[in-house]
């Protein structure tokens, strides 16, 4: 029998267009687990490691053709799951991470419509597990927003990155990508709807996170 009682580990990521408001309800919800006793550890893609904080600077400022750009995105994936995301999971930790895998469909995807069979391919090379299986998140928050919405929140907020800078067709595409992802794993990703102001996004971030057990 095993003497192991510590929490389980959990994978949760947040998702959404550029502007859709993800990243206060992850360091509010932070917060509250914090205040539940349980560790948390909060991180984002791409990024989280010195390494994959190098690549993020090139993802957003750099040009880049689209097959670099997957490139970089799961090298930085690789050394962050390798580094942080295993790790604090291995040792019961709630890993709260600012986008993930879903994004890579969603943008690259869907956005620039790269290849989603090597999207496919690499997301097992980078994402598989000792046992066969692909390390994927326990939940993923997808916060619903429309591009106009979203470019409203995000005008004269600083000098756009490269994706900011995209045109609203290409987030029409990369949330029509997020809703397909959503279709296909209905339970795993949950869409918010991210139009309502702050203090209602987080009261459904609030249910579903009672829902399934995570918050009391
Ligand atoms: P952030 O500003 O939400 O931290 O995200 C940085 C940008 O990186 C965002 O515009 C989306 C983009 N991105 C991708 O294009 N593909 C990915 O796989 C990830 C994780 C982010």
């Amino acid at each position: 029998m095993s003497t192991d009682c510590r929490p389980r580990g959990l994978f949760i990521t947040f998702e959404g267009i550029d502007g859709a408001g993800k990243s206060t309800h992850l360091a509010t919800l932070a917060e509250l687990l914090r205040s539940q006793g349980r560790e948390v550890q909060v991180t984002r893609e791409p990024g989280g490691t010195a390494l994959a904080e190098k690549l993020r600077a090139c993802l957003l400022h750099d040009p880049m053709d689209a097959l670099t750009e997957v490139l970089l995105v799961f090298a930085a994936r690789r050394d962050h799951l390798l580094r942080v995301i295993e790790p604090a999971l291995a040792a019961g930790r709630v890993v709260l991470c600012d986008r993930f895998t879903d994004a890579t469909f969603a943008y690259q995807g869907h956005g620039r419509g790269f290849d989603r069979d090597v999207l496919q391919t690499l997301e097992r090379w980078v994402q598989e597990q000792a046992d066969g299986q692909l390390r994927q998140p326990d939940l993923t928050l997808w916060f619903d927003v429309s591009p106009e919405q979203a470019a409203q929140r995000l005008s004269g907020v600083r000098m756009p990155d490269r994706f900011e800078a995209e045109p609203q067709a290409f987030f029409e595409r990369v949330r029509a990508g997020y809703a397909a992802r959503a279709a296909a794993a209905p339970t795993r990703i949950v869409r918010l709807d991210a139009t309502q102001p702050v203090e209602s996004v987080w009261t459904q971030v609030l249910a579903i996170c009672r829902q399934r057990g995570i918050v009391a």
